[in-house]
């Protein structure tokens, strides 16, 4: 099964939450600043939520990603 990791964090938090995920699941944890290169079957994707929105920078990773 092919697992994808990515965060992004501004205070550090979901870069912890994201290495969690990591050592339970042993996929790499990355930045959203790293491409999916290939099909994933289960993709973790976090960020904080600031003033009720998540991080814009999410929609630039799913036009990156997906499109
Ligand atoms: C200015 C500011 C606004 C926030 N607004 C919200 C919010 O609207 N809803 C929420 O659940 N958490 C809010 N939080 C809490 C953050 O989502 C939380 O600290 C999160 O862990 C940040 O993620 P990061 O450490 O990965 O950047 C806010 C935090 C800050 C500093």
């Amino acid at each position: 099964m092919n697992i994808a990791i990515r965060y992004y964090t501004k205070f550090g938090h979901s870069a912890k939450m994201a290495n969690v995920i990591s050592q339970v699941t042993g996929s790499e944890a990355e930045t959203i600043a790293s491409s999916i290169n290939k099909p994933v079957d289960i993709l973790f994707l976090g960020s904080g939520v600031l003033l009720g929105k998540n991080q814009q920078r999410h929609g630039k990773f799913y036009s990156y990603t997906y499109s």
